[in-house]
């Protein structure tokens, strides 16, 4: 993942400027790389907490929060492309994509309903389409059903799972 620029130690930063509705600025969106791990993590559990608590209970959250470490995420990133949404170097959301579904979706609690969720799923549905995928699908949380609801996506189905809980099967066709 990114090497480092010789001499300034910086990483090159590729991706994709968007600015949003509400004329915040503009956010960039990139590749995941090693240096953005705990960060991202950290987001993710916060937004665990914060956002999806209401939905699934403590030991479902705790589940998921393990799951969702540093270590783990680097693992995760080894099959899956993960892409974060960042403004002046503040990780604002991330998203996965790996064949045609999507995972890891998550935007800040304090950011939540300012775009973000948009630009970052408009990036990954972009990307499959140029790849010729003809559909997406997520297994979404129950708190994110009628976000894709509004973003397009129909109900498939729904699943119960013991260590992550109960998801319901949201596709698009592109
Ligand atoms: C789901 C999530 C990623 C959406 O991100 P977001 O940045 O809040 O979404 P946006 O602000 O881009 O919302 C886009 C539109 O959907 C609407 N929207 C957002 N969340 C919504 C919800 N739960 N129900 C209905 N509409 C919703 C927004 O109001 C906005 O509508 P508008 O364009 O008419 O203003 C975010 O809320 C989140 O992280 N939730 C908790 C984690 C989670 O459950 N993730 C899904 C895992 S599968």
């Amino acid at each position: 993942m990114g090497a480092r620029d010789r001499g300034t130690g910086e990483y090159p930063i590729r991706g994709k400027m968007v600015t949003i509705a509400d004329d915040r600025g503009h956010l960039m969106i990139r590749r995941m790389e090693e240096r953005d791990l705990v960060r991202v993590s950290a987001l993710i559990q916060n937004t665990l907490l914060v956002s999806n608590s209401a939905d699934y209970d403590l030991e479902i959250v705790g589940n998921l929060i393990t799951a969702f470490s540093p270590s783990q995420l680097r693992a995760i990133a080894k099959k899956r492309r993960i892409y974060i949404c960042e403004e002046n170097r503040a990780v604002l959301g991330t998203i996965g994509l790996e064949d045609n579904r999507v995972y890891n979706f998550f935007v800040a609690p304090d950011r939540q309903g300012s775009g973000v969720g948009r630009e970052l799923l408009d990036f990954v549905e972009d990307r499959a389409m140029k790849k010729g995928w003809g559909k997406l699908s997520v297994a979404s949380s129950l708190t994110a059903v009628s976000f894709y609801r509004k973003m397009g996506y129909v109900r498939k189905g729904e699943q119960d799972n013991e260590t992550y809980g109960r998801t319901v099967t949201m596709e698009k066709r592109l």
